[in-house]
């Protein structure tokens, strides 16, 4: 029998989110039905309501979720009932060129259900980054279920299905920082905040966060910043550079996804150095630099999806760190919400006053 429940749909480009009725089918071959416990809402879910990624409408929010497994498809031997997982947008394929390199990370074939949930009227949604966790049960596919240790609570382990896992990795992942380095994030929402976590966990020697709001510069030193700039009344690039010996830093992380902080990340950094981009631009955006700067300074320009990360390698080590209070998770907590308090929470971000609001079901 398939489910009926409560979701929250993004029926049209900027309208609210409403609360609505969402048939979710029984697993099937390969697939898995999730209890979802606590789903956080992610900058990119209010990118979604805003047509800003792409014009599927109605969307099923959500994609930053823990849960416990309800049921599973035929085939499926990685999960059962009971298990206690965080949900991942990459599942990998492991029969991609980029899986058979050895580099599933990069996986080229990810997977989701292939069944569709619906509206009670039949009609086929679109769930947000292939998940849809604003749900009290959403169907996945199987390898979208990550078993971490139970002891950490849902609102927690949630984050790292999406943003905290994006701005980790960004960090530790696609940007390899390492002991000594000097890195400056740019832009200190739920991601920024959780690359300067994982540059503190690197090893990072100066991490410099950047944000136009003072509160979230206030987070940025929870989690390990060891310098501060406001950008709404400095140049970041002058700023960074005076503290980094005139030189610029190591590595600079781009967490707005905007044309001119990803400038600003570009002219910030050493040479050498290393930029990565894991704000999400929208589509209308386009970026200009001499190209002699681009040669002429050299090092890497990266992009850096879901921090690169490989939910089963790096979901289960994390979440071990934080339960043995090495890793400041619950810091990002900023709220616990109910399902109807979505598009509240969307405003919140907007004003800057959350890391993140988690729904907790
Ligand atoms: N690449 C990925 O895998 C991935 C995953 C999750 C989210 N994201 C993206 O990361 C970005 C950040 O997400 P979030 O959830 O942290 O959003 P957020 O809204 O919580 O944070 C954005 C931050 O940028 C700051 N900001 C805005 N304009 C700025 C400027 N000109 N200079 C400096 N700071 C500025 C805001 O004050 C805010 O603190 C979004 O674009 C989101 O879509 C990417
Ligand atoms: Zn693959
Ligand atoms: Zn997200």
């Amino acid at each position: 029998m398939p489910y009926e429940v409560q979701g929250v749909i993004a029926r049209g480009k900027g309208e609210p989110v409403s609360l609505e009725t969402v048939v979710v089918p029984d697993p099937g071959p390969g697939e898995a039905v999730v209890n979802v416990q606590a789903c956080g809402v992610c900058h990119t879910d209010l990118h979604y309501r805003e047509g800003g990624i792409n014009d599927d409408f109605p969307f099923l929010l959500g994609h930053e979720a823990a849960g416990i497994v309800e049921a599973v498809g035929q085939g499926v031997d990685t999960v059962a009932p009971g298990d206690y997982v965080i949900l991942n947008w990459r599942a990998v394929c492991g029969n991609c060129r980029a899986c058979l390199r050895g580099r599933p990370w990069y996986c080229f074939n990810t997977h989701n259900a292939k069944q569709k949930m619906t509206l009670a009227d039949g009609t086929e949604l679109s769930p947000a980054l292939g998940i849809g966790a604003f749900l009290e049960k959403t169907l996945v596919a199987a390898g979208q279920c990550t078993k971490v240790d139970p002891a950490a609570a849902p609102a927690v382990a949630g984050l790292l299905g999406c943003g905290v896992m994006a701005g980790l990795g960004a960090a530790i992942n696609t940007g390899g920082v390492t002991r000594g380095d000097s890195v400056a994030v740019i832009g200190c929402g739920g991601v920024g905040n959780a690359a300067v976590l994982g540059a503190s966990l690197a090893g990072a020697r100066r991490i410099i966060a950047v944000d136009v709001d003072d509160r979230k510069l206030e987070w940025a030193r929870e989690f390990g910043a060891t310098h501060t700039i406001n950008s709404r009344g400095a140049d970041p690039v002058e700023g960074i550079r005076e503290l980094t010996d005139g030189n610029g830093a190591d590595v600079v992380i781009e967490a707005v996804g905007r044309p001119e902080t990803y400038k600003q990340a570009f002219y910030a950094r050493d040479l050498a150095g290393t930029v990565v981009l894991v704000g999400v631009p929208t589509p209308d955006m386009t970026l200009e630099l001499p190209l002699l700067d681009v040669f002429g300074r050299g090092g890497a320009l990266k992009s850096s999806w879901y921090g690169d990360c490989l939910p089963s390698r790096d979901f289960p080590m994390l979440i071990d760190l934080y339960l043995q209070g090495r890793l400041n998770l619950d810091g990002f907590v900023t709220e616990t919400i109910a399902l109807g308090e979505v598009e509240e929470a969307f405003a919140k971000m907007g004003r800057g006053e959350v890391l993140r609001s988690v729904v907790v079901l």
